[in-house]
This record gives structure tokens, sequence and C-alpha cells, in this order.
């Protein structure tokens, strides 16, 4: 069914959705961790941003094990990050500002702490405990004694094996679970009726709390292929993007997906929660975090009575190469008319090396798995001219879009994080092969002068300064906040959101301009065309969304400017010399009259 008229489209269609990850966004404790009253005293940045909503990343009970990803209590708030009073506050605040809020779901796996799992540990093979998760015999079938191979070959995403054996309460070797991530993460069981039963509970706690959305993790995961057969290649979570436009309920299988994931029988457990998020009013969503290929079955996950939104990784892997992007545009836009819902962009996330630092590579279409002092090292300021463009250009296109946090500031990754300090899980289960993505999570830098440039709010007793907010997180012992859980790189102070507010040229005034103007000419529910100057072999991408011209230049070579148009916003001061613009750059054009 089209959707009849631009005012009839719900929220989501075009909303600029931002990713705050709790830990690292704003600490108002001062124990160096982020947490929720940090978030809410910092709420305001986001509204001066113009942007629709925020996403947060998990801030549930968690022992830690994957920052978070690894969920002890779906309904409580971890002490690290408040109480559930703090998420209200939240809440109440980001209405008050016009944000919209969206909570991550984690359904595929939980954490190894949570009481499920300890009930499943302390009980015997076969129990009902057991049957929540993927609990399996060893190849053999022998669960007693020593040499036991594991169920199948299966790899953990985040290096290893998938599987680990426990111990069986009378001491003796037993059994194998299931994790496709790290062995702090068992995977659920979704062929039990009471898992499915437990997360549409969840569902509607967070949302008669109001919520306005989920961001679903490993969307693509939760059912596993009958019988577990072997797959010996290791998944990562990105795989380069493959492409196919035929209509969804067409889509051929992917004949490289792993038997855990994209599995059909994933689809009916979305066709329940979209009747769950039906029962609220609002227009609530549903958007999946599912590495899937092609871009058809993608959108599976998005048919009209599933969810509403899945991230468009391809279009994140593209890289900063202009047939690449025009082509992931293309296919995305037809893709996303098959079905009926707006097409979602993005260029970095908390999995992900920050775009700014992967435009800054020699080859700027690579996707690193994090970054370390010992490899090629980004060249910082051609990754930032090339960054700003490709987020100017973004802004234009019609759909939503996804920014996360310290984007909006031109942030840098942390490419010379000291081995000591690095907390990702696939540094460790990889024996350091894979830098992790640590780089990308290091706390926002707010104020130059500050200790942790400004990352910890002043508390009571500092200075006479008084506090933003109110907090009921556990206060730090000493009056100086600690220093930030991730150390950050001497580099962050220049980019220090107090440095650039206010200022013209600076990139949180360009994320700002382009936020305004995207909302006041609806850009997110225009359509894209391809402009006459669109020469994506020359390094050009150029369209039009209603009066709008877009002109980015991915190529080595200055192209002029059409006559006719006026500039309204460059992507940066060094983009245009008089009627050309430079290589590295982009800029938003008005016709002249
Ligand atoms: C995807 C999340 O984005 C990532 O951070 C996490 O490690 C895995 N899922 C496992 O939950």
């Amino acid at each position: 069914m089209p959707i009849a008229s631009a005012s009839a489209k719900p929220w989501w269609y075009d909303a600029v959705i931002y990713q705050v990850y709790p830990r690292s966004y704003s600490d108002a404790n001062g124990d160096g961790m982020g947490d929720l009253p940090g978030i809410t005293a910092r709420l305001d940045h986001l509204a001066e941003l113009g942007v629709d909503a925020v996403w947060l990343s998990p801030f549930y009970r968690s022992p830690q094990a994957d920052a978070g990803y690894d969920v002890a209590d779906y309904r409580q708030v971890d002490p690290l990050f408040g109480t559930i009073d703090d998420f209200d506050a939240l809440r109440t605040r980001a209405r008050e500002l016009g944000l919209r809020v969206i909570v991550d779901l984690v359904p595929n796996h939980t954490s190894d702490q949570h009481v499920w799992f300890q009930e499943a540990l302390a009980a015997a093979p076969g129990s009902p405990a057991r049957e929540r998760y993927m609990f399996r015999p060893g190849l053999d079938g022998k669960v007693k004694g020593d040499g036991a191979l594991p169920p199948n070959d299966w790899q953990s995403i985040f290096g290893g094996p998938a599987w680990t054996r426990v111990v069986e309460p009378d001491g003796t070797p037993g059994e194998w679970y299931l994790h496709i991530f790290a062995s702090q993460q068992p995977d659920l069981n979704w062929h039990n009726p009471e898992v499915r039963t437990e997360f549409e509970a969840i569902l509607r706690f967070w949302l008669d709390k109001g919520v306005d959305g989920f961001r679903v993790d490993v969307a693509h995961g939760l059912i596993k292929a009958d019988g577990l057969p072997n797959w010996s290649a290791k998944v990562a979570m990105v795989e380069g993007s493959k492409t196919e436009t035929a209509p969804a309920e067409e889509a051929p299988e992917s004949p490289e997906a792993p038997p855990y994931f994209d599995q059909d029988g994933v689809h009916e457990i979305y066709r329940e929660w979209h009747k769950v998020l039906a029962e609220y009013d609002g227009d609530r969503l549903l958007v999946a975090e599912a590495w899937v290929e092609p871009v058809a079955r993608l959108m599976r996950y998005v048919r009209h009575n599933e969810m509403q939104q899945a991230f468009n990784f391809g279009y994140l892997t593209a890289g900063w190469d202009a047939l690449r992007l025009s082509k992931s545009i293309d296919e995305s836009l037809a893709a996303s008319a098959t079905v009926e819902r707006p097409t979602t962009w993005v260029l970095s996330n908390h999995d992900s090396v920050r775009h700014t630092s992967r435009f800054g590579l020699k080859d700027p279409t690579t996707y690193p798995r994090g970054i370390s002092a010992q490899e090629e090292q980004p060249d910082e300021a051609l990754g930032l001219h090339r960054g700003r463009a490709a987020s100017l250009l973004m802004f234009a296109l019609p759909g939503s879009a996804y920014i996360y946090q310290g984007e909006e500031l031109g942030l840098p990754e942390h490419t010379t994080l000291p081995a000591e300090f690095r907390q990702d899980p696939s540094f460790f289960r990889t024996k350091g092969k894979e830098t992790g993505r640590d780089g990308c999570r290091v706390p926002l830098p707010w104020s130059p002068d500050e200790p942790g440039y400004g990352f910890s709010l002043p508390t009571p007793g500092t200075d006479g300064a008084a506090t933003a907010t109110t907090t009921t997180a556990a206060p730090a012992q000493s009056a100086a906040p600690a220093t930030p859980w991730l150390p950050q790189p001497e580099t962050f102070r220049k980019y220090a959101a107090q440095l650039q507010s206010g200022v013209v040229g600076s990139t949180l005034e360009m994320y700002r301009a382009a936020l305004k103007a995207r909302q006041e000419w609806a850009l997110g529910k225009g359509i894209l065309v391809w402009s006459p100057l669109h020469a994506p072999t020359a390094g050009v991408v150029s369209f039009t969304n209603g009066k709008l011209l877009v002109l980015a230049n991915l190529g080595s070579t200055a192209v002029e400017l059409p006559a006719e148009f006026t500039v309204f916003l460059p992507s940066d001061s060094a983009a245009v010399s008089g009627t050309v613009l430079n290589p590295n750059a982009a800029v938003w054009l008005l016709p002249k009259s």
C-alpha cells in the first residue's frame, strides 16, 4: 500500500537518529564512566543539533563482558549508569526537548550472569532450565570424560570456538552451550515459547515506560538452522556488501549465509513483535541490526508486518568511493521501494572505525576491525574533509539517517590506544589479531581545558560549580573527576564541542545547518534524482532533492560549480575555491533566482 502523502508518513520515515553510547557520552557522577544523568544533562546538545530521536546503547544490568551487550537483567539499569528513576528523568527531559527515545534490545543472547543461565548451569541436562539456551552434548555423544569435541565447528564472531563446555553440578565435564559471541553471552533457544513470552514482556515493559522503539541487536541471529550443521567459516559482523534488488518475497537465499544467521524462522518472531508495538500509539519503531545480504534478503526484515527500519550496512561499508556510493544509493532506494519502507543511511557506529578515520586511509574503502598504533595511521585532516563531505551528502538523501555520537564534532578514531586499556572481547578472543572496537568508543570531548576534556560534569564541591543534574548513580570517591574509562588522545582537545559551538564553519555548525535545512525542506521525505553533473566514474556524485542540488567531489580534480546555482552550505571552508568544488569536499547548492 503506497504511503499517501508526506504528512501521513510516520515520524521514523525521515528521522535523524543519534546513537548515544552511554559509557562515553557524558559522566555526571565523576567516576569516569558515562551515565544516564550525564546524558540527561546534555540532551540539549542533541536538541540544538536538530536530531529527532536518541538511540541508547544498552544501559541494563550487566557484568559488562561486552560493554553491556551481555544483559543480566533486561528491566534494571546497571548501577554504573544510574537507576530506573534516572531513565525516567531522561525520558521526561527528552520529551520536553521534543526528542524521541529508542532503547537497545539484545534478544540473541543473555549474560552468563542472567538468572536463567545460572539456573541452567545448576540444572541437569535436558531440564527445562537448559531448554532456554542452546545446550548440546559433545560431538561424539560423550558428555563425560575428557577430550570430547564440541557439537559442531562453529566459530565465535569474536574469535575462538562458539561452544563452551560446562562442568555439571556433580563436578564432571558435561554439555556444551552455544555462544555466537563471547562465552559470557550464551545464545537463547528461540524455539522455546518461554523465551518468546519473556521478550514480549520485556518489550511491553519499556513501551510502558514510554520508549518510542527498539534497536534490535543481532536481529538476524535468533534462529539457527535445524540440526546445527557444520560451518567452518568464521563470520565477522561485516563481510562487504552484495546487492540484489529482487522483491523481498522472492529474495534468493544467500549461498554464503551461515547456519546461525538469516534463517527464515526469525521473521515469525518479528511479526509477533510488530503486533505488540501496534498495541501502543504513536508509531513505535523496530530497527534491525542485521548484517544480511543481498539487500533483498535484508528487506524481508522490514516487510509491512515486521520491523520498520533496518540499518543500511551496505552504505556504511561502501567507503569513500563515488561508484560504490552511488551504486549503494541506487540499490538501497530500489530495494526499500519494494517493501515501501524508508531507506536508512549510516556512516559510523560503536562497532566500526569512525568514518573520518576510515576515509583518511590510503584505501578509503577498507573496513578495518579497529586500528592500532602498529598499523597504517589515517591522515586525520584528509579524513575530516572527506568525513564532513560524506555526512553532508548523506543528510541530503531521502529516508532516515543515523549519527554516531561524536560524529557531529568530526571526531577521529583513537588509533594509538595502548593495549592495556583495551576492553573489547574481540581483541582478547583473537589474541590481539583483531584490534577491536575500543577506538571508536572513547569518551567525548566537551570542553578543551577541563580534565578529560569535560567528559565528567562538574559535581558539587568542585570549584563551586553547580552540578547540572541530580544523580543517583553511586558518587565517585573524590571531588575531582576520575580519568575517563578509556583515555582520550590529545588530538580530541581541538574537537571539543565548546570550541565548535557558534563557530562558523566548524563541523558542529555544519551538522546543525544541514539538519536544520533537511528538516525545513523535508529532504528525508523527498525524491532523489541524479543530476546531469553526476559522473561517478570521474569521482563526482550529484543529485537533486527538491530544490537542493548536491555536488560531492570524491575524485582528484576540481569540479566546476554550475553557474546558475549559488552555494548554500559547503562541507568545510576549503571545499569551494572561486567557481570550483575541490576534491574531498561536498556542497549544497540552490538555484540563483
Ligand atoms: C552487535 C552490537 O552492536 C555489538 O556491539 C555487540 O558486540 C554484538 N551485537 C553482540 O551483542
